[in-house]
Parts: structure tokens; sequence; C-alpha cells
């Protein structure tokens, strides 16, 4: 059996800008776990289909942790998207880790609380039992090595892998958290992509994400602190950087077979779902 691919696209933070899409059409839905951020922006880019979502709305009003994440990747599924491919603005907690740098991040650590991380839990009665998906490996492997790529043939630096740490917000970190979450190993912080990268494994779709460092937090002595100014600041300085990767990375997309990946996916998401009568 062979797929067609249609590549779901959430823009973060300062990347929620529909000109990436050629014919580009608006369309409203809503889903059993209630409506997504904003309109899905149904569009293509090298003639791939693409549906693009601003994860915060096109107006940035919602908060992190208002985001009805469960209601986004319900809808770029509903809407047949095979893959996603996301973008968030992150502070750094390493010193390799430079503001303007970009990191396919190939895990995460959850310090967020309260948000719905799983569609098994009856809201929608069609999904029967409880899922108890695996997160390793926690994003698609294929998706992020054709970033990775990508990224080496047209020349933007990016750092192959890099750990997440999800908070909540909507403040950012204390000094002690920041160098706390250094000790346990993150590289980047964001206030996105959990549970994201969770429901996306269990809706069976192959997800990548693709973190810019805006800031270095506020671990590191003699420097600048992460503030919203500096975020958006350095999200625009760089976006253009991220929009081409994003962009070159789909053109390259239909010249792979992608059907065992997506089959692979389909098959994890159904197997860990556990039916008790
Ligand atoms: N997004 C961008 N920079 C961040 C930081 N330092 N902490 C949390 N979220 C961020």
């Amino acid at each position: 059996m062979s797929y067609l691919i249609k590549v779901g696209i959430i823009g973060g933070t300062g990347l929620d800008n529909p000109d990436i899409l050629k014919n580009r059409e608006e369309k409203q839905v809503t889903t059993p776990f209630g409506d997504p951020s904003d309109k899905l922006i149904l569009g293509e880019i090298s003639g791939v289909p693409c549906v693009l979502l601003a994860r915060h709305g096109r107006l940035h009003n919602l908060l992190p942790g208002d985001v009805n994440y469960r209601a986004n990747i319900w809808a770029l599924k509903q809407e047949g998207c095979t893959q996603i491919i996301v973008t968030t603005a992150t502070g750094s907690l390493r010193e390799d880790y430079k503001p303007g740098d970009l990191v396919i991040l190939d895990n995460f650590i959850d310090r967020t609380h309260g948000r719905k991380q799983t569609f098994y839990d009856g809201s929608c009665p069609e999904l029967k039992g409880f899922c108890h998906i695996p997160m390793e490996p926690a994003y698609c492997a294929k998706l992020r090595n054709l970033i990775i790529s990508t990224a080496s043939n047209i020349n933007i630096f990016c750092h192959p892998v890099g750990t997440i740490m999800a908070i909540d917000g909507p403040r950012f970190s204390s000094r002690a958290e920041s160098l706390m979450f250094r000790q346990w190993g993150a590289d980047v912080i964001s206030m996105t992509t959990c549970p994201e990268v969770v429901l996306a494994k269990e809706a069976g779709i192959s997800y990548a994400a693709i973190a810019l460092v805006t800031d270095y937090d506020c671990w590191r002595p003699n420097t600048e602190h992460v503030s919203h100014d500096l975020v958006l600041k350095n999200f625009q300085k760089n976006v253009v950087k991220l929009i081409s990767l994003i962009s070159a990375t789909i053109e390259q997309m239909p010249k792979e077979d992608w059907s065992d990946t997506i089959k692979k996916h389909l098959e994890f998401a159904e197997k860990s779902v556990w039916i008790t009568n």
C-alpha cells in the first residue's frame, strides 16, 4: 500500500505567516476535543499539500497553557496530515547552543502540569480504552534525518540533537530553576511542544520539531536575560532561515518513500491502545 503525504506545520511564536504556502485557503474546523487555536490554512509548498496552524492563534491570543493541543493535533489528523513539522522559540541551557541556532529536537523533559496528554480519556466515544504510548523515540527519526540533511545541503547550520525542557509558563524560569534544568541534561527550554509531541504519537503521525534558540534563559553570567522582547527580536532576526529550512525539507519529501514510516506510526499508536472489556 502506498501513501500520499500531507504535511501539517504548527508555527510557534513568530512563525504564523501563511505566506509560506501557495494557493492558500482558510478552513474553520472543529474536533471532538474542541476548537483548534485558529482556522487551518490549506495550501502547498513545492506542490506538497500542507496545512498551517498558528499554535497561539494568528493574533497570538493564547497562552502556552491555554492552547488546546488535542484539538490542534486532531484537526491536522482529520485533515489527513501524515507528518507534522513544528517550530518553537527556545532558550538555550548550554554554552554552545547560541541565540540564532536551530536545534532538531530528539528528546524532551515535560514539567508542564494539567495539560491534556491523551485522546483516550472518554472525551471522544469512538476512542475506546486507554493509550499507553511509549515515548522513545520521541520524535520521528526519518523526518528528523531529512531536516538535518536538508539543512546541510542548503548550508544552514543546525544542532542535530537536543533535549527540550517544557515548562508551563507563562513566566520564565528563576535562575535556580534554570541551573537545575541544565543539571538535568536539558539543552533548550520552551513552554510548548509538550504535550504536542505525545499527542502526535498517539494520533500515529510522524512529528519533528525545529527549535530556534532566542536567548540564554537566565543562567549565564554577564548575558542579557530572557525577556519577551528578546525572544521576539531574535526570532524575527532568524525566521527567514527557519522558513527556508521548512520549505526546503518539504520540497524533498516527495522524493522519499514514506509508506513504511507512516504505516509504522499508525501501527505503533494502534498497538498502544489497551481495551479492557
Ligand atoms: N521561549 C523562548 N525562550 C524561552 C525561555 N528562556 N524559557 C521558556 N520559554 C522560552
